[in-house]
Protein backbone atom coordinates (compact mmCIF):
# COMPACT_ATOMS: atom_id res chain seq x y z
CA UNK A 1 0.00 0.00 0.00
CA UNK A 2 0.95 3.69 -0.96
CA UNK A 3 2.49 5.87 1.76
CA UNK A 4 -0.05 8.73 3.07
CA UNK A 5 0.57 12.35 2.55
CA UNK A 6 1.26 14.67 5.47
CA UNK A 7 -0.17 18.14 4.80
CA UNK A 8 -0.01 21.05 6.96
CA UNK A 9 -1.44 24.75 6.59
CA UNK A 10 -0.09 27.36 8.35
CA UNK A 11 -0.09 31.02 8.55
CA UNK A 12 -1.29 34.02 10.88
CA UNK A 13 -4.63 34.59 12.67
CA UNK A 14 -7.22 34.72 10.09
CA UNK A 15 -5.60 32.91 7.44
CA UNK A 16 -8.30 30.45 6.43
CA UNK A 17 -5.95 27.53 7.40
CA UNK A 18 -9.33 25.76 8.16
CA UNK A 19 -12.24 26.47 5.63
CA UNK A 20 -8.79 25.55 3.36
CA UNK A 21 -8.31 22.52 5.41
CA UNK A 22 -12.30 21.40 4.67
CA UNK A 23 -12.03 22.04 1.26
CA UNK A 24 -8.92 20.12 -0.03
CA UNK A 25 -9.77 17.38 2.15
CA UNK A 26 -13.46 17.25 0.07
CA UNK A 27 -11.70 17.32 -2.85
CA UNK A 28 -9.11 14.18 -2.26
CA UNK A 29 -12.34 12.29 -0.81
CA UNK A 30 -14.02 13.03 -3.75
CA UNK A 31 -10.80 11.53 -5.27
CA UNK A 32 -11.74 8.27 -3.24
CA UNK A 33 -8.75 9.46 -1.01
CA UNK A 34 -9.00 8.56 2.82
CA UNK A 35 -8.71 11.57 4.30
CA UNK A 36 -7.77 12.60 8.47
CA UNK A 37 -8.27 16.28 8.68
CA UNK A 38 -7.04 16.97 11.91
CA UNK A 39 -5.60 20.34 13.97
CA UNK A 40 -3.05 21.56 16.53
CA UNK A 41 -3.11 21.67 19.49
CA UNK A 42 -5.18 18.95 19.52
CA UNK A 43 -6.21 16.21 17.35
CA UNK A 44 -5.93 13.64 20.28
CA UNK A 45 -8.02 13.66 23.57
CA UNK A 46 -4.68 14.48 25.16
CA UNK A 47 -3.59 17.33 23.21
CA UNK A 48 -7.51 18.71 23.48
CA UNK A 49 -6.79 18.97 26.66
CA UNK A 50 -3.32 20.71 26.59
CA UNK A 51 -4.79 23.17 24.11
CA UNK A 52 -7.20 24.11 26.82
CA UNK A 53 -4.75 24.72 28.93
CA UNK A 54 -2.72 26.61 26.54
CA UNK A 55 -5.45 28.69 24.96
CA UNK A 56 -7.62 29.09 27.82
CA UNK A 57 -4.76 29.40 30.41
CA UNK A 58 -5.34 28.04 33.98
CA UNK A 59 -7.70 29.39 37.14
CA UNK A 60 -6.19 31.32 39.78
CA UNK A 61 -2.42 31.82 37.68
CA UNK A 62 -3.59 36.03 37.27
CA UNK A 63 -3.87 36.04 33.67
CA UNK A 64 -0.04 35.05 33.52
CA UNK A 65 -0.12 31.38 32.76
CA UNK A 66 2.90 30.03 30.92
CA UNK A 67 6.38 30.92 31.09
CA UNK A 68 7.79 30.56 27.32
CA UNK A 69 9.58 27.63 27.73
CA UNK A 70 6.78 25.90 29.42
CA UNK A 71 4.86 27.20 26.82
CA UNK A 72 6.79 25.64 24.16
CA UNK A 73 7.14 22.10 26.35
CA UNK A 74 3.49 21.89 25.92
CA UNK A 75 2.67 22.42 22.38
CA UNK A 76 5.56 19.71 21.59
CA UNK A 77 3.75 17.44 24.37
CA UNK A 78 0.51 17.76 22.80
CA UNK A 79 2.47 17.25 19.54
CA UNK A 80 4.19 14.45 20.37
CA UNK A 81 0.72 12.36 21.52
CA UNK A 82 -0.99 13.37 17.84
CA UNK A 83 1.72 12.54 15.75
CA UNK A 84 2.54 9.02 17.91
CA UNK A 85 -1.74 8.20 18.35
CA UNK A 86 -3.16 9.94 15.05
CA UNK A 87 -1.04 11.14 12.52
CA UNK A 88 1.67 7.96 12.62
CA UNK A 89 -0.64 5.45 12.21
CA UNK A 90 -3.25 7.24 9.38
CA UNK A 91 -0.20 7.65 7.31
CA UNK A 92 0.74 4.21 8.19
CA UNK A 93 -2.37 2.65 6.27
CA UNK A 94 -2.22 5.30 3.27
CA UNK A 95 -4.45 8.22 4.57
CA UNK A 96 -3.65 11.65 3.92
CA UNK A 97 -3.62 13.88 6.53
CA UNK A 98 -4.63 17.60 6.76
CA UNK A 99 -3.42 19.34 9.81
CA UNK A 100 -4.67 22.59 11.07
CA UNK A 101 -1.18 24.12 11.83
CA UNK A 102 2.01 22.16 13.07
CA UNK A 103 5.67 22.07 13.79
CA UNK A 104 5.99 25.61 12.32
CA UNK A 105 3.77 27.58 14.21
CA UNK A 106 5.64 26.34 17.18
CA UNK A 107 8.93 27.96 15.13
CA UNK A 108 7.01 31.06 14.46
CA UNK A 109 5.29 31.86 17.55
CA UNK A 110 6.72 30.26 20.55
CA UNK A 111 10.55 31.27 18.29
CA UNK A 112 9.80 33.97 16.51
CA UNK A 113 7.40 35.68 18.46
CA UNK A 114 8.62 34.77 21.90
CA UNK A 115 12.07 34.76 21.26
CA UNK A 116 13.02 31.17 21.69
CA UNK A 117 15.92 30.05 19.60
CA UNK A 118 14.78 27.57 16.59
CA UNK A 119 17.07 25.05 17.64
CA UNK A 120 15.64 24.44 20.77
CA UNK A 121 12.75 23.83 18.83
CA UNK A 122 13.76 21.86 16.89
CA UNK A 123 15.30 20.10 19.53
CA UNK A 124 11.75 19.60 21.40
CA UNK A 125 10.71 18.25 17.92
CA UNK A 126 12.87 15.69 17.99
CA UNK A 127 12.57 14.01 20.89
CA UNK A 128 8.64 14.52 20.93
CA UNK A 129 7.88 13.78 17.86
CA UNK A 130 10.96 12.18 16.11
CA UNK A 131 11.68 14.64 13.86
CA UNK A 132 8.10 13.82 11.64
CA UNK A 133 7.52 16.72 9.24
CA UNK A 134 4.77 17.17 6.65
CA UNK A 135 5.64 16.40 3.15
CA UNK A 136 4.15 19.65 2.09
CA UNK A 137 3.93 22.87 4.30
CA UNK A 138 1.05 25.01 2.92
CA UNK A 139 1.69 28.47 3.83
CA UNK A 140 -1.43 31.33 3.53
CA UNK A 141 -0.63 34.80 3.09
CA UNK A 142 -2.57 36.89 3.82
CA UNK A 143 -2.40 41.14 4.46
CA UNK A 144 -2.68 41.92 7.54
CA UNK A 145 -5.94 44.16 6.66
CA UNK A 146 -7.69 40.90 5.39
CA UNK A 147 -6.73 39.11 8.35
CA UNK A 148 -8.04 41.81 10.71
CA UNK A 149 -11.22 41.94 9.38
CA UNK A 150 -11.82 38.23 9.22
CA UNK A 151 -10.66 38.03 12.74
CA UNK A 152 -13.44 40.71 13.75
CA UNK A 153 -15.93 38.72 12.14
CA UNK A 154 -14.49 34.69 13.54
CA UNK A 155 -13.39 36.29 17.00
CA UNK A 156 -16.35 38.78 17.95
CA UNK A 157 -16.33 36.70 21.83
CA UNK A 158 -12.46 38.08 22.27
CA UNK A 159 -9.33 36.01 20.96
CA UNK A 160 -7.45 33.53 22.87
CA UNK A 161 -4.22 33.94 25.23
CA UNK A 162 -1.91 33.33 22.01
CA UNK A 163 -4.29 35.21 19.13
CA UNK A 164 -5.00 38.02 21.74
CA UNK A 165 -1.13 38.85 21.66
CA UNK A 166 0.24 42.43 20.55
CA UNK A 167 0.87 43.38 16.93
CA UNK A 168 4.05 43.53 17.26
CA UNK A 169 3.68 39.79 18.36
CA UNK A 170 1.75 38.78 15.66
CA UNK A 171 4.36 40.48 12.82
CA UNK A 172 7.12 38.86 14.06
CA UNK A 173 5.02 35.81 13.80
CA UNK A 174 4.43 36.44 10.28
CA UNK A 175 8.12 36.98 9.64
CA UNK A 176 9.49 33.83 11.16
CA UNK A 177 6.74 31.90 8.88
CA UNK A 178 7.68 33.99 5.79
CA UNK A 179 12.00 33.02 7.13
CA UNK A 180 10.77 29.41 7.33
CA UNK A 181 9.17 29.10 3.45
CA UNK A 182 12.44 31.20 2.11
CA UNK A 183 14.61 28.45 3.96
CA UNK A 184 12.89 25.20 2.74
CA UNK A 185 11.59 25.76 -0.80
CA UNK A 186 10.86 22.46 -0.88
CA UNK A 187 8.59 21.69 1.85
CA UNK A 188 7.07 25.09 1.70
CA UNK A 189 4.19 26.41 -0.57
CA UNK A 190 3.40 30.07 0.40
CA UNK A 191 -0.41 30.33 -1.29
CA UNK A 192 -2.16 33.87 -1.90
CA UNK A 193 -4.85 33.86 0.71
CA UNK A 194 -6.04 37.55 0.18
CA UNK A 195 -8.79 36.14 -2.47
CA UNK A 196 -12.24 34.64 -1.51
CA UNK A 197 -12.44 30.96 -0.19
CA UNK A 198 -12.86 29.09 -3.66
CA UNK A 199 -9.71 31.49 -5.33
CA UNK A 200 -7.72 30.05 -2.61
CA UNK A 201 -8.62 26.68 -3.41
CA UNK A 202 -7.89 26.27 -6.86
CA UNK A 203 -4.59 27.89 -5.83
CA UNK A 204 -3.93 25.10 -2.93
CA UNK A 205 -5.12 22.51 -5.13
CA UNK A 206 -1.98 23.50 -7.91
CA UNK A 207 0.56 23.23 -5.02
CA UNK A 208 -1.05 19.95 -4.04
CA UNK A 209 -1.26 18.45 -7.25
CA UNK A 210 2.33 17.06 -7.75
CA UNK A 211 1.58 15.04 -4.70
CA UNK A 212 -1.17 13.32 -6.56
CA UNK A 213 0.64 12.00 -9.61
P1 LIG B 1 -6.53 28.26 16.78
O1 LIG B 1 -7.80 28.98 17.15
O2 LIG B 1 -6.59 26.82 16.55
O3 LIG B 1 -5.77 28.89 15.55
P2 LIG B 1 -6.28 29.94 14.49
O4 LIG B 1 -6.25 31.25 15.18
O5 LIG B 1 -5.30 29.82 13.41
O6 LIG B 1 -7.65 29.48 14.09
O7 LIG B 1 -5.53 28.63 17.97
C1 LIG B 1 -4.30 28.11 18.05
C2 LIG B 1 -3.39 29.16 18.64
O8 LIG B 1 -2.21 28.53 19.11
C3 LIG B 1 -2.96 30.20 17.62
O9 LIG B 1 -2.92 31.48 18.24
C4 LIG B 1 -1.54 29.78 17.29
C5 LIG B 1 -1.06 29.12 18.55
N1 LIG B 1 -0.03 28.08 18.35
C6 LIG B 1 1.23 28.29 18.85
O10 LIG B 1 1.51 29.34 19.44
N2 LIG B 1 2.19 27.30 18.71
C7 LIG B 1 1.91 26.12 18.09
O11 LIG B 1 2.79 25.24 17.99
C8 LIG B 1 0.58 25.91 17.58
C9 LIG B 1 0.23 24.61 16.91
C10 LIG B 1 -0.36 26.92 17.74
Amino acid sequence: MSRGHFIALEGGEGAGKSTQARLLADALRNREIEVVTTREPGGTAGAEAIRSLLLDGVAGDGGESWNPRAEALLFAAARSDHVHRLIRPALARGAWVICDRYLDSSRAYQGGGSGLSDADLLELHRIGSEDLLPDLTLLLDVSPDVAMERLARRDSGGADRIGGRSAAYHARVAEGFLRFAQAEPARFSRVDGDGDAQATHALVLTAVAPLLT
